[in-house]
């Protein structure tokens, strides 16, 4: 928590729905000392600004004044990251999914057995992932209890919002990285939820309404995939998750194709892919499922059925081959979809990276759809490029649905905790790619264009920006992380 109130002037993007955000060049934002967004105006003109604070009675405040250039959105939500990958990124782009998983995930991951290792690479990994504008992550970590609650304790003291699982797996992996059995795995779960339960987490009241929320990191329940869990443990899981339905849950599916065909042979009995997690009670609302490539029709119609969300990670979809989801179509089914990096899959743990080739994947499926006449209806994906308000909406919004979290961030709301990037697309940041005439046009005050002016950065420090655009980065009101901060502890 910042302890103080803190109140932003300037540029704000706020998104709104799947086709829409607000551009608003002159916001006031006020953040309460718990971290909350207490109050907004959306437009309020130099020349009101005293006026306006006095009117909310707000008179000793410092207010922070964003320069030309700099702008404030809502934190990115990362639906799906392996941490114990991390130290793979880039490494082994030849193989497709089972044998990478096998020739260099499973060898990676088994290396946190060895909890000093886990202490100083999760380290960096965290840190890493805070800088590069991840507010909120769904994190994997090993099959290893102690290093995930290394994980679980590091992500607590950099002050990130985080679900963090241990991954069950009891067959079908190597000997030397496989769980002994079902109940251990459930065993270990068990106690990785107590662990993150047990974390001190001071209290984000809002000061309006007295609700208490949710602490920022959280336990979610992680069977690696269904080829690596055995229908006891899959049992077992369902039945801890009937324990407590808050309790979110994460896992992969239907990412590639020799995965789907192995998966119908273990589980004959199942209808489907999305029918074994069906059947064993990991279908739900707050449930996170990654890739989701190659679902039937069927399947789509059980995940919308249970509210489930898909995690969309197309820069793993290319680089291990597994192909491109229709991203679009699940939007018009009215399915959940959020971004995720999925690292080591994936080779950049920058949500940039995932909202670049969500682009692309989609214009991919675009140009493989029937030429029409017309242009789509607003509101229907399918066979369309993602446009940018969309690609905003999964970067923020979306994965807060499908992490269950719409209530608490994905955009900028009274009693929404204040999860935000501060980005600065100015010359001094040092990305060459994002220098150019824009600023010349704020800053000769191109009158009444202002909005405009801000959907062009907000496009290009999608397109061409990097972790050097992220000033500052916020968690619940905390200054966590991003190019100014320096509070390492690295
Ligand atoms: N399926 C099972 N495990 C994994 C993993 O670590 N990464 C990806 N991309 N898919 C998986
Ligand atoms: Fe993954």
């Amino acid at each position: 928590m910042s302890g103080t109130t803190t109140i932003f002037y300037g540029p704000v993007i706020n998104p709104k729905s799947l086709d829409a955000y607000a551009a608003l060049p002159r916001c006031l934002l006020c953040v309460g000392p718990t971290g909350n967004v207490e109050w907004l105006v959306e437009d309020v003109k130099a020349h009101l600004l005293q006026e306006t604070l006095a009117q909310k009675g707000c008179i000793d405040e410092d207010v922070v004044e964003l320069k030309m250039g700099e702008f404030i959105i809502p934190g990115f939500i990362d639906t799906h990251t392996h941490a114990p990958q991390v130290p793979n990124i880039g490494s082994g782009q030849q193989y497709e999914l089972l044998d990478w998983l096998d020739k260099v995930t499973f060898p990676m991951e088994a290396k946190f057995a060895n909890t000093e290792f886990a202490q100083r690479t999760y380290q960096n990994v965290v840190r890493r992932i805070i800088d590069c504008g991840t507010t909120t992550c769904c994190y994997y970590g090993s099959l290893h209890l102690p290093s995930t609650k290394i994980l679980a304790n590091i992500v607590h003291t950099l002050g990130q919002r985080a679900f963090v699982g241990k991954c069950n797996m009891n067959r079908n992996c190597p000997s030397d990285y496989i769980e002994d059995s079902a109940s251990s795995s459930l065993t270990d779960t068990s106690a990785l939820i107590k662990h993150i339960h047990e974390l001190p987490s001071a209290p984000t009241v809002h000061a309006a309404t007295g609700t208490q929320h949710e602490p920022l990191v959280q336990p979610i329940i992680t069977p690696r995939f269904a080829i690596s869990c055995t229908g006891e443990l899959l049992s077992g899981l369902g039945e801890l998750a009937a324990q407590d339905p808050h309790l979110r849950i994460q896992t992969h599916i239907s990412e590639n194709h020799d995965e789907i065909k192995f998966t119908k042979e273990l589980f004959p009995e199942c209808e489907s892919y999305a029918d074994v997690y069906d059947t064993h009670g990991l279908l739900r609302g707050n449930t996170v499922l990654a890739h989701a490539v190659h679902l039937e029709e069927s399947e789509c119609k059980l995940i919308k059925k249970r509210d489930a969300g898909i995690s969309h990670c197309p820069t793993s979809n290319f680089n291990l081959r597994s192909g491109v989801a229709p991203v679009g179509k699940f939007l018009d089914l009215g399915i959940k979809v959020g971004l995720g990096t999925d690292i080591s899959g994936g080779f950049s743990p920058s949500i940039l990276t995932a909202i670049q080739h969500a682009s692309i994947a989609s214009k991919i499926v675009a140009m493989q759809s029937p030429p029409s006449s017309k242009p789509p209806p607003p509101g229907k994906y399918a066979s369309r490029q993602l446009p940018l308000p969309t690609l905003l909406y999964l970067a923020t919004l979306g994965g807060a649905r499908v992490c269950a979290l719409e209530s608490r961030v994905g955009s900028f709301e009274e009693g929404k905790a204040f999860d935000a990037l501060l980005v600065n697309v100015r010359s001094e940041a040092g990305n060459i790619g994002l220098w150019g005439a824009d600023l010349q046009d704020i800053d000769g005050g191109k009158e009444g264009k202002e909005k405009e002016v801000l959907d062009g950065l907000l496009e290009r420090f999608f397109f061409t920006g990097d972790d050097r655009n992220i000033s500052r980065v916020y968690v619940q009101g905390r200054l966590v992380g991003g190019k100014s901060f320096r509070g390492r502890v690295d």
